[in-house]
């Protein structure tokens, strides 16, 4: 008996290490996974989440669109043409916000055709998006159309 306790003992330390460790390891994953959560969401960017704050509930999921679909990456989240893409101004990108700047027409309509068929012209780099649902251009149009009026 008091050799069956001493060897059940014995036992115990390794069963509580390797508990320990399984309890560290699950721990640490998440973690990890917040972390691969965040580098895949270009929406939980916290530069991202803060321009967010400042549009309107209605045009949120139009500005959601236009980060997932990188389009700030030229034409900046407010539309400046300021994007990480441009930083060397090799792109002649208009300023969305002012829509006399526009080429190819600053209404809804202009703004959902631009998008979905791209726009003619030398100075393109501006390809078209037929891969975006109907709803989600027409969305994003709506939140380019407000930032010439926020
Ligand atoms: C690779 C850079 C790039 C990306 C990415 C990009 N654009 Fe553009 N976009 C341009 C450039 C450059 C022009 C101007 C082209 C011209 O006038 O010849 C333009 C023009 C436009 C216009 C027309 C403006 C006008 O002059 O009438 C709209 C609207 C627009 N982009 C929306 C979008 C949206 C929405 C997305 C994402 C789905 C997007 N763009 C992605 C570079 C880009």
């Amino acid at each position: 008996m008091k050799g069956c306790i001493r060897f059940l003992l014995s036992l115990l330390p390794e069963q509580v290490q390797s508990r320990t460790t399984a309890i560290s390891a699950a721990l640490l994953s998440v973690p990890a996974f917040l972390l691969i959560l965040d580098c895949s969401d270009p929406l939980a960017n916290p530069k991202i989440q803060q321009a967010r704050q400042s549009v309107p509930e209605l045009h949120r999921s139009g500005f959601d669109q236009f980060v997932l679909n990188n389009c700030h990456g030229c034409h900046g989240l407010q539309g400046g043409g300021d994007g990480p893409l441009n930083s060397s101004g090799r792109f002649d990108i208009p300023n969305l916000s002012q829509p006399e700047q526009y080429r190819h027409g600053a209404t809804v309509p202009e703004i959902r055709n631009s998008i979905e068929f791209g726009v003619e012209g030398g100075r393109t780099g501006m390809q078209g998006y037929q891969n975006i649902p109907a709803e989600h251009i027409e969305n994003i149009a709506r939140y380019i159309h407000w930032l010439q009026n926020p």
